[in-house]
């Protein structure tokens, strides 16, 4: 139970939340995403299992060839997980001691893995309404060293992709974006796989296309894909012919199998959850002191995260005690993410950089519960549930 400071506490104001006593706008919290396998990714899986052969072979094959042709790439590759998809993508485009432009606001992946190639990550801040990288900045920060860039496409929400492209022609340099949470989201009317020297997904349990474990790689061009493809495999051109010191970083076909089963509902799961973005874009529009995530110009977000900014001037309460009295309303929320990246002590031997709106947002962020089975009702109970908890706690 998270203590509340004292203008928190019961009083007149706050005494109808549920948190003191009050009646909860839903007495059954609502599931903050919705993670269940059907019957037919059951079966999937299960006929993968009845062959007794597990490795990757022919849904994995599947998997990548429509994994492709969804997000506009001419190749695709499976692999283990979204951070050897990183991996695979920074080994093939830039060497140890690059500096490479990163976003300060991200998950940790983005960045470590920059760390773990060998590269020196250069912090740049983020914009204040989409949360997605700070083109602007990122030009300012740009080194004689810095040879690539890795740009989130965080929450579902692309980044300003023709600046980054724009900027990256200019001091020739790779781009890699991490799209592992914006799986189907489109910019200026293309799939994501269109873009950029290669992009990376994270199938993670959670995510918009989960497998449990599972990445992918896609890109556009045949060289990069087959340094791809060996790398991920230990270098191997033939039967224990290695051609380069690669890694195991495959899939299996239990996860492609599953992939290809989810993937079938993938598109519509995608519209519903824009569907519930837009009703909480009107919700969040009417609470003074809660701004709604905005999505980049000439971008249609995939909403794997629904993140709302709380400016603590506008209430008596931190994030933490809006959060609590909403969970007690039956609204589960999360942080995405509790600190800045430059923030991170596994970071702390880089420069920070001044990352003064990304640094600000892990006071003021929380997501709400957002999943393809959300029903109008549900919808209409966050809405209850926010306005009860801001106009309690309202300064
Ligand atoms: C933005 C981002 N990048 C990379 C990853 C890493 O993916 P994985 O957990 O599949 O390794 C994640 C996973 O949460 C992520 O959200």
């Amino acid at each position: 139970m998270t203590t509340l400071s004292a203008p928190t506490a019961r009083n007149e104001k706050t005494k109808s939340l549920a948190q003191f006593g009050g009646t909860p706008v839903s007495a059954k919290a609502i599931p903050f995403m919705s993670t269940a396998l059907t019957q037919a990714d059951i079966d999937a899986c299960t006929a993968v299992l009845k062959t007794g052969m597990l490795r990757a072979a022919t849904k994995c094959a599947e998997l990548e060839e429509r994994w492709a042709k969804a997000t506009e790439a001419k190749y695709a590759m499976t692999c283990a997980n979204g951070t050897c998809a990183l991996q695979l993508a920074y080994e093939s485009l830039f060497s140890p001691g690059d500096d490479v432009l990163v976003p300060a606001w991200s998950y940790i992946a983005t960045v470590s893995m920059v760390v773990a190639r060998g590269g020196r990550p250069i912090f740049v801040d983020c914009d204040p309404d989409t949360f997605q990288i700070d083109v602007k900045d990122a030009a300012r920060k740009v080194t004689r060293g810095t040879t690539a860039i890795a740009a989130t496409h965080l929450y579902g929400c692309p980044v300003d992709i023709d600046g980054v492209q724009e900027l990256a022609e200019k001091h020739n340099l790779m781009v890699i974006y991490d799209a592992a949470q914006s799986h189907l989201a489109t910019y200026k009317g293309k799939g994501l796989g269109a873009f950029g020297d290669a992009v990376t997904y994270s199938l993670y349990a959670t995510k918009n296309l989960a497998t449990g474990e599972g990445g992918l790689v896609t890109c556009n061009d045949e060289g990069l894909a087959n340094d791809i493809k060996l790398l991920r495999s230990h270098g191997e051109t033939d039967k224990y012919l290695h051609e380069r010191v690669g890694y195991n970083y495959r899939m299996n076909d239990m996860a492609g199998a599953i992939g290809c089963s989810r993937l079938d509902r993938l598109e519509a799961q995608t519209n519903a959850r824009r569907e519930v973005a837009a009703q909480y874009d009107k919700i969040v529009s009417k609470i003074s002191g809660l701004k709604a995530p905005k999505t980049t110009d000439g971008a249609v977000a995939s909403f794997h995260l629904y993140t709302v900014q709380m400016d603590p001037a506008k209430f008596i309460c931190t994030r933490d005690d809006f959060c609590a009295a909403l969970k007690a309303e039956g609204v589960p929320t999360a942080t995405h993410y509790p600190r800045s990246l430059p923030k991170q002590p596994a970071l702390a031997e880089f420069d920070r950089n001044d990352c003064p709106v990304a640094d600000g947002m892990a006071a003021r962020v929380f997501s709400l519960p957002m999943h393809h089975d959300l029903s109008p009702e549900q919808v209409k109970q966050v809405g209850e549930a926010l306005a009860k908890v801001a106009a309690a706690f309202r300064a």
